[in-house]
């Protein structure tokens, strides 16, 4: 198979992504990322995240652990199991490593882009059976990443978080716990032959050392490569948390007119400077708040004393030609538009305008920015919100249009271990619900309780309060 040319089937993935050229994250040709690392240097979390974040930008990606095949294989998990001189373990992991190998491979011939080995692959050997099997037999491209680490805090702090708490130690004292993993640490130093230029000039790597401190990048081969490393060279492990909020309630939310650029309706106004009390009473150090460019954002945010940037990026999903419009008024002079946006909302483009997949798409740079900062306030919209927070909880583009973001609510995202905690605060001020439900049948049909995507406002609080701001 040429680089350039995918024979796979044209398939809708997991994450309802196609990998058609007419897709804007083609991958040029299946690719294996495999890790390479002594155990406690964030092989794991490098690989989660790296998964996350590529299915969000929709490659079909999926990672497969090591450790995982090898606790399904057998009970033994004592730090004597990792020993070189024990060969009847070293078969038992051989096998599972070559279990691991063998679906990675099947996932990548059955439409999968990129599968992420994550394991230690410390030795040449190693590396020598995963080149033979997957670059030689399969015709995949292989991606090594290397995490290097000689920072004792470092290890110290993952041995801590995360290995005294995995299953191989469930129910064990802590302290010996760590003795037990710093044992099995030395058992893999003994043979542990990093990746190096001399001997491995023609691999595709990048060498990653503590935690992000320095790197090494040798023979990128592809688009696919060097976004991984871009990915990777963005990430930290430093504490923080993201605060996601949509703008308070504006006028147009008011009327179940969506898009536009309208202000604040004094519900709006009020939450604005209850959230501006919130951020002060959570002490956020260091704290910057981004917002979109339009006014409802930039209202919401102007109490909160510290420094603000207005992103492009972070405007609402523009919905072209419907723009301004209720949802009755859209179901009235588009049906068949309203039809089609019901059936696949992810991909559904307005006429002149975005869909959600075009919207991840304008929003990878917010990403990565924020990959890079630490505590950051982003003040957005719903739709917005909906991808932001897709990504920080790894949900398929099936779900993200279809998150809840309440109004006058703010989201915690706070990374923890292998994942993200996420908390929802509301800050008690009404607001009109824009939230509509994933309809389950005729879809496309005009519910008569239902107005409007962002947005779905519920009619009924919608006359409720239309009524009281009028009298
Ligand atoms: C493990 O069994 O936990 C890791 C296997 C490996 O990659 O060495």
């Amino acid at each position: 198979m040429s680089s350039m040319e995918c024979k796979r089937p044209k398939k809708l993935h997991r994450h309802g992504r196609c990998g058609s050229a007419s897709c804007p994250h083609m991958v040029q040709a299946p690719t294996v990322i495999s890790m390479v690392g002594l155990p406690a240097r964030g092989k794991t979390y490098m690989s989660k995240k790296l998964t996350r974040y590529l299915n969000w930008i929709g490659i079909r990606t999926k990672a497969f652990n090591v450790g995982e095949y090898r606790r399904a294989a057998t009970k033994l998990k004592c730090h004597d199991f990792f020993r070189s001189d024990n060969s009847e373990a070293e078969n038992i992991r051989t096998k599972c490593a070559l279990m691991a190998i063998d679906d990675a491979c099947k996932f990548l011939q059955s439409g999968g882009e990129v599968a992420v080995i994550d394991a230690t692959n410390t030795t040449r050997e190693r590396r020598k059976l995963l080149c033979d099997l997957i670059c030689d037999k399969y015709g995949f491209r292989l991606f090594y990443v290397e995490s290097i680490c000689d920072d004792i805090n470092i290890i110290e702090a993952n041995i801590l978080e995360v290995k005294v708490c995995s299953p191989d130690y469930l129910g064990m004292d802590k302290n010996e716990a760590v003795e037990d993993f710093m044992q099995r640490i030395e058992h893999y130093r003994k043979n542990y032959q990093s990746l190096d230029y001399n001997h491995d000039k023609d691999l595709s790597f990048i060498q990653i050392f503590n935690q992000g401190e320095r790197f090494l990048v040798n023979k990128l081969a592809g688009h696919l490569q060097s976004r991984v490393v871009y990915y990777l060279m963005n990430i930290h492990v430093l504490p923080r948390t993201i605060y996601l909020t949509r703008h308070g309630e504006s006028m147009m939310n008011l009327q179940g007119r969506i898009g536009g650029d309208s202000d604040l309706s004094p519900r709006g106004m009020e939450y604005a400077k209850e959230l501006a009390k919130f951020v002060a009473n959570e002490k956020i150090p260091n704290l910057k708040v981004w917002t979109s460019e339009l006014h409802r954002t930039i209202q919401t945010a102007q109490h909160i004393e510290a420094p603000k940037a207005h992103w492009k990026a972070l405007n609402e999903i523009d919905a072209g030609i419907c723009e301004g419009f209720t949802y009755e008024e859209i179901a009235e002079k588009y049906p068949e538009e309203f039809a089609k946006r019901d059936q696949d909302k992810y991909h559904y483009r307005y006429p002149t305008g975005e869909s959600y997949q075009d919207l991840v798409a304008r929003l990878e740079p917010v990403i990565m920015e924020l990959e890079r900062q630490e505590n950051v306030m982003v003040v957005c919209h719903q739709a917005v919100a909906r991808c932001l927070l897709a990504y920080f909880q790894d949900k398929s583009s099936d779900d993200l249009p279809y998150l809840k973001v309440p109004l006058h609510t703010v989201i915690k995202l706070t990374p923890v271990a292998y994942g993200c905690r996420v908390e929802f605060e509301s800050l008690n001020i009404p607001a009109v619900n824009t939230h509509r439900e994933k309809p389950a049948k005729n879809p496309g049909k005009k519910s008569p309780d239902i107005t409007d995507d962002q947005d779905d406002v519920d009619k009924k609080m919608m006359m409720k309060h239309r009524a009281m701001s009028v009298n």
